[in-house]
């Protein structure tokens, strides 16, 4: 009998839907394979929190989180609390408090979802993108002086460590080695930043003789976009730094049809502390609390959790149970261009995993 701790934290907006979705759909997954059960622990965490306690979780948050095998983030984001407090305050404080550091964006045209692009074949666009998730752009160095006066000064300082970036590529080599394509394009822009780009890509070039059968290209992060839009196949798996990352997983998820399917895993490769799972879409406020929300983003999540507990069987089965219902028009949520609302998707999915 294995016994999953996870730590649920819905965060704002619609991730107070869907995370309490996903829940049902791994209880009735743990249903069907008996010899495994998930423990849930919900954490309140977020704007709400923030507006009772200042903060958007304890000062010892992290200790609660630690002893978990995983935890499931629905997001955080609150139209009355500026971006970067709930940002810093929450998800990030996780993402670097457990050294988080590959984040790992898998892209599909799954069946029933049109692609935007006109001639792209679901068989054509099937990437991962591994982001870093540590330093780059998203460093947190940099200040503020002088503020409100003419000689205001502010900074946000990108920084690459050679530790940061070889295991963030090293992670990336070894996935690609992994997939049947074997081949990883790295995006730089050692053009114009003429440091830390250029030892990015000199690392890339040194983790790449530890992968003879893996082959590998470069590709500026400008030229990128163009690239996945005009030759989609001509890519597999992707490695690149933070922001550049943050920037072409949203293109991606939009070229493979909604942000609401898209799921990333924020992951330790060396277990030391629990890694975490989301949706890739926001907190969405718009359509919060009306369930619309599509919580397909959140099952892939949990796909990509039950992976990394090695439970690959229950993984595949989640995942197919998605395509299934994925592929059936009417159970598409407004994202989609439907008018299933999120409780038709997660019931059908859940019919999917019992039968
Ligand atoms: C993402 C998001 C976040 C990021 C936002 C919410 C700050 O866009 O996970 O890609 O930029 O990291
Ligand atoms: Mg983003």
């Amino acid at each position: 009998m294995k016994r999953y701790k996870i730590a649920s934290i819905p965060g704002d907006g619609i991730g107070k839907e869907v995370i309490p979705e996903c829940e049902k759909v791994l209880k009735a997954l743990s249903k069907k394979y008996s010899e495994v059960t998930f423990e849930f622990e919900r954490f309140d965490w977020g704007g709400d929190y923030y507006r009772k306690h200042g903060v958007m979780m304890p000062e010892d948050g992290l200790d609660s989180l630690r002893s978990k095998d995983a935890i499931l983030f629905g997001s955080a984001g609150d139209p009355k609390i500026p971006d970067h407090i709930t940002l810093w305050g929450l998800r990030l404080k996780i993402c670097q408090g457990f050294d988080q550091y590959a984040n790992v964006r898998p892209t599909r045209i799954l069946p029933g979802i049109e692609s935007p692009l006109r001639n792209c074949k679901s068989n054509q666009l099937d990437w991962v993108i591994v982001r870093e998730n540590s330093e780059g752009e998203y460093s947190g160095l940099g200040g503020r002086a002088h503020q409100g006066h003419p000689i205001e000064v502010a900074s946000d300082m990108s920084i690459l460590t050679r530790v940061g970036v070889e295991r963030i590529q090293r992670y990336a080599f070894k996935l690609a080695q992994a997939r049947p394509r074997k081949h990883i394009t790295v995006i730089t822009k050692s053009n114009a930043q003429r440091h830390a780009m250029v030892m990015w890509d000199e690392i890339a070039a040194q983790i790449a003789t530890e992968f003879p059968d893996v082959t590998w290209d470069k590709e500026l992060v400008d030229a990128a976009t163009a690239r996945m839009v005009n030759h989609p196949q001509s890519l597999d798996t992707i490695v690149a730094t933070n922001l550049h990352a943050d920037v072409l997983s949203d293109l991606a998820a939009a070229l493979a049809g909604s942000l609401g399917i898209a799921p990333t895993g924020n992951i330790d490769p060396e277990c030391r502390y629990p890694s975490m799972f989301e949706p890739i879409h926001g907190s969405a406020f718009d359509i919060m609390g009306k369930g619309l929300a599509n919580p397909i983003g959140t099952f892939w999540s949990a796909v990509m959790m039950l992976d990394f507990l090695g439970e690959k069987s229950m993984g595949a089965q989640l995942m197919q149970a998605i395509e299934k219902v994925t592929a059936d028009p009417r159970l598409h949520t407004r994202d989609l261009g439907g008018a299933a609302m999120m409780s038709d998707v997660t019931n059908a999915v859940i019919k999917e995993i019992l039968q």
